[in-house]
């Protein structure tokens, strides 16, 4: 059980290379760098997609991911807990965004 999750992460992780090499996709983005802390519609450590995407611009949502100690303050928390993702360009950063999107409740 051990070794095939071991494997299956190591081909997944393998795999993220080369599909990433040819389109930027949010999901898998949020696979590698994000789901350790977020999910997508429940509160994990760090609150879900979903409730970001209803309460937060475009704007909040990049700032507070290229560098949330700049930003948490402004949105509303007293320390932050999030790292930054400051290696990320801006089009990861907008693909990441429009996941996060997909998750806002329609109206
Ligand atoms: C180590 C855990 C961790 C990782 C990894 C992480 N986050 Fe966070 N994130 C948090 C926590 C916790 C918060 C709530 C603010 C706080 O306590 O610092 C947060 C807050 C946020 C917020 C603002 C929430 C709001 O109130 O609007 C956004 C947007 C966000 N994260 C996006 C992301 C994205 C996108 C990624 C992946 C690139 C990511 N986070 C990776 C823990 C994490």
């Amino acid at each position: 059980m051990g070794k095939n999750l071991f494997f299956f992460l190591f081909f997944s992780l393998l795999f993220n290379q080369f599909a990433y090499a040819n389109k930027l996709d949010g999901e898998k983005l949020f696979k590698e760098y994000c789901w350790g802390c977020h999910h997508q519609t429940a509160q994990a450590f760090g609150p879900s997609f979903k409730s970001i995407a209803n309460k937060r611009n475009r704007g909040e949502i990049i700032s507070q991911i290229a560098n949330p100690n700049g930003t948490y303050k402004t949105l509303g928390y007293t320390r932050n807990s999030m790292p930054s993702f400051d290696d990320l360009n801006s089009d990861e950063l907008e693909a990441l965004a429009d996941y996060i999107y997909k998750f806002k409740d329609k109206k």
